[in-house]
């Protein structure tokens, strides 16, 4: 059994991209700009975003981060996101999720243009996703697949198990996997036999949000698993894999910390970087 280092992968990865960034400025004499809103004041969701912007220097790109209040208004969040859309030196835009329950998400992210949505959730960069071609594809998902890439896991014709279909991770997910030529089956909270469609997976990808959800009976033996959950526990974060007793089956395997989630900094960088070259070319 081999741990995969998504700690290590994504400094590499944040290295690479200061060369990009370093030759966008010497050609075009402009910097790379993200910009992250955060709306409340969401423990987790601050965590991330500090994350994220730190992430940003690293990788030679400015960050814009725009703090706001808990009871901002939907009309102020999308004055916001719009002044954003028309900013010339922010490249991307990213607005943490969860917004409080008062705020409609859809209309604040449709503010969004798709050549600045850096986290691939705009209808357009879906629908590019689902027809197999070329746009901007969710952090999480992306960075899992990059992850898998960079430690040479085969997947044409192999059986690929995603676990979990939401818009941020499980959908894209198993579109990626497809456009790969896995084959892919999709569980989720109404899948029956649940246990048995893990068990028949090459490669398996955990995205519930359920601490230690997945169990060494429900994994192939030699199967590659990779575990996408953050689920804090008595202040301690686990993942949506019991990592010590499937780790025993794995022949590879994501830890939780230190496996997907720099990841998803990283391919956010990446993806930001991405909107910047098109849009200084
Ligand atoms: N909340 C949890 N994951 C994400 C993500 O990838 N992007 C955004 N914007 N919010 C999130």
């Amino acid at each position: 059994m081999m741990v995969i280092d998504g700690k290590k992968t994504a400094t590499e990865i944040r290295a690479r991209l200061r060369g990009r960034t370093a030759a966008l400025e010497e050609k075009y004499g402009k910097k790379v700009g993200l910009a992250v809103v955060l709306i409340g004041d969401d423990p987790a969701s601050l965590g991330y975003v500090r994350n994220k912007v730190s992430g940003c220097e690293e990788a030679g790109v400015r960050d814009f981060a725009h703090y706001l209040p808990p009871d901002t208004t939907q009309a102020q969040a999308e004055e916001l996101v719009r002044s954003l859309a028309s900013d010339d030196a922010v490249h991307g835009i990213l607005v943490q999720l969860p917004l409080p329950k008062h705020l409609d998400a859809e209309r604040i992210l449709a503010c969004i243009p798709s050549s600045k949505d850096v986290d691939g959730f705009s209808a357009e960069n879906i629908g590019k996703l689902a027809l197999g071609e070329e746009g901007i594809v969710a952090c999480t998902p992306l960075g899992v697949m990059e992850l898998l890439r960079r430690y040479s896991v085969e997947l044409r014709g192999k059986r690929a198990v995603v676990v979990g279909r939401s818009n941020i991770v499980g959908r894209p997910m198993a579109l990626l996997l497809l456009n790969a030529d896995a084959t892919v089956t999709v569980c989720h909270s109404r899948t029956e036999n649940l246990a048995e469609e893990c068990a028949r997976a090459d490669i398996l990808v955990a995205a519930v949000g359920k601490p230690n959800f997945i169990t060494a009976d429900m994994v192939k033996d030699g199967a590659v698993v990779v575990d996408v959950g953050i689920n804090r526990v008595d202040g301690k974060l686990v993942g949506d894999v019991d990592f010590s007793s499937v780790s025993q089956k794995a022949s590879l395997i994501t830890p939780v910390p230190g496996g997907v989630g720099p990841m998803t900094i990283a391919m956010l960088l990446t993806n930001v970087v991405t909107c910047a070259e098109r849009a200084m070319k």
